[in-house]
């Protein structure tokens, strides 16, 4: 199988990107992660990034060099397929047109409610019963794209923000090597 040369965005903690580097060295997995791009210096998933010998560039606020270094390593790198996981900035059109797609993000509620910021904060003031997670294609409207693969569980009475955060990702780590998988079962 030829893996698809991929680049993840992050900005933060990186569990996703370390779940999916590990994935990434079953030979059956349909992606290698050839670059990570992180908007910011102090990320600690950039130490995954080192610690596996994978690229990495930072790119700053100023929205035209930011786009210009990315798409600049895009290609240099060859990457068919991004993977924002924790990337806390909006992606231009122009990536989006370019990639279309071809990015997926990860987002930490049952989409399409809680689009967003704090979604842990919103869910238990609304005083949901389920969370959950959601992978989608990104298109122009934020959290907006279709959905790939999406995993809920239920909310306790007592469940705090730390809870319903580790909930999510338990199942993150599970949603996004799943819908990856899917994109690529029949290529
Ligand atoms: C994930 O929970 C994701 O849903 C959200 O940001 C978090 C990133 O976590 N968009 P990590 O950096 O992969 O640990």
């Amino acid at each position: 199988m030829v893996k698809k040369n991929t680049c993840v965005f992050i900005s933060g903690k990186g569990s996703n990107l370390k779940n999916l580097i590990l994935h990434s060295r079953d030979n059956n997995f349909p992606i290698k992660i050839s670059l990570v791009v992180s908007n910011k210096k102090k990320a600690d998933g950039i130490n995954y990034a080192k610690k596996y010998n994978i690229p990495y560039i930072f790119v700053d606020n100023n929205r035209n060099s930011c786009e210009k270094k990315i798409l600049l390593n895009l290609k240099k790198f060859k990457i068919s397929f991004i993977c924002l996981a924790g990337y806390m900035k909006i992606i231009s059109g122009y990536l989006i047109k370019n990639y279309e797609k071809k990015i997926i993000n990860l987002h930490p509620s049952l989409l399409p409610k809680f689009k967003g910021l704090n979604t842990f904060s919103r869910m238990l003031k609304n005083k949901e019963k389920k969370g959950g997670c959601t992978v989608h294609f990104v298109n122009e409207k934020l959290d907006g794209g279709i959905k790939i693969v999406q995993k809920s569980f239920f909310i306790m009475d007592n469940d705090n923000e730390l809870i319903l955060k580790k909930k999510t990702q338990e199942l993150e780590y599970k949603a996004l090597p799943e819908a990856i998988i899917k994109i690529f079962r029949n290529t």
